[in-house]
């Protein structure tokens, strides 16, 4: 059997920016208005300071405004809603992000709530879950969004596949299985309590690891020439003490049995943020009219 073909999230979120880029400028031309980004950092995070700066960066080069903040770990609940409140009555605000995880004196949940919904970009807000949940328009999580999207590029009409989502998390699985629902599939959520994992993973004509597992997902749980999205993003010790980044799905395993698969990196993660621009340009449309 031939190896997997190899989906390029790297290029496809490569163009996807580029469009937003020149929608962006269409909607200045026409309408005098610049899409606005806010992003929240709160606390010292590794990770979470890379993510910031790059997507500053790529908000810059779409032609958007980029609106940093950066709190204190000791930060209280208060001035963090105090700001969010702010950026929800600022008009050159379109979209505002609150980088997760948040220091534990902070409820998170009390945060994205408090996020003005139609400025919700990352789509974590109560109102826009149930606005998926039910079918109607929503701003979409950036990662499901992503995923979806290369699923539809790849594969076209996803109506009767049977999808298996491993991992149940708000930002990923369960928005991802709403959205293949809409796409009529049979959907599975898998977790780390499903009884037979592997069994129920080879049931999938497409299957989405997103568990914060590295390479958990084997070649002998695919089934021959399936789709495979892997979400994951771990940073595991490599030669000579250096880390380097893996997947939930043993990818060398993986390749010899799909039929396509994502790769860790240049798969999923250029697609979120993308996604996000993809998101703050609908938001910007939106508040226009
Ligand atoms: N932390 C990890 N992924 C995300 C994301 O998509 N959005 C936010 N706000 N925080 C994150």
């Amino acid at each position: 059997m031939t190896d997997a073909s190899i989906i390029d999230g790297k290029a496809f979120a490569a163009r996807l920016r580029e469009r937003v880029g020149q929608e962006v400028a269409r909607l200045k031309d026409d309408a005098g208005l610049t899409p606005g980004l806010a992003v929240v950092l709160v606390g010292e995070d590794p990770a979470s300071q890379v993510y910031v700066r790059n997507k500053g960066k790529q908000t810059l080069e779409a032609g958007m405004q980029s609106f940093e903040h950066r709190l204190s770990e000791s930060t209280t609940q208060e001035e963090l809603l105090d700001l969010v409140e702010t950026l929800n009555a600022d008009p050159e605000v379109h979209g505002i992000l609150v980088q997760l995880p948040l220091p534990e004196q902070i409820d998170s949940a009390a945060v994205l709530d408090t996020i003005d919904p139609t400025k919700d970009v990352d789509g974590f807000h109560v109102i826009n879950a149930g606005r998926l949940a039910t079918g109607q328009d929503a701003l979409v999580p950036c990662t499901p969004l992503g995923c979806l999207m290369l699923l539809r590029h790849h594969l076209g009409d996803l109506s009767g596949q049977r999808a298996v989502v491993v991992g149940r998390s708000n930002i990923v699985g369960k928005p991802l299985a709403q959205l293949l629902l809409g796409e009529s599939c049979t959907v599975t959520i898998a977790h780390s309590r499903t009884r037979d994992l592997p069994a129920e993973c080879r049931n999938a004509d497409i299957l989405v690891a997103a568990v914060g597992r590295p390479k958990m997902v084997k070649g002998d749980w695919i089934k021959p020439g399936a789709t495979v999205i892997d979400v994951g993003i771990n940073r595991v010790e490599g030669e000579e003490g250096k880390t380097r980044l893996v997947g939930d799905v043993d990818f060398d395993e993986a390749v010899k049995v799909a039929g396509a698969i994502t790769p860790v990196p240049g798969g999923i993660g250029p697609m979120t943020i993308a996604c996000l621009l993809a998101n703050t340009l609908t938001a910007a449309c939106r508040a226009r009219g």
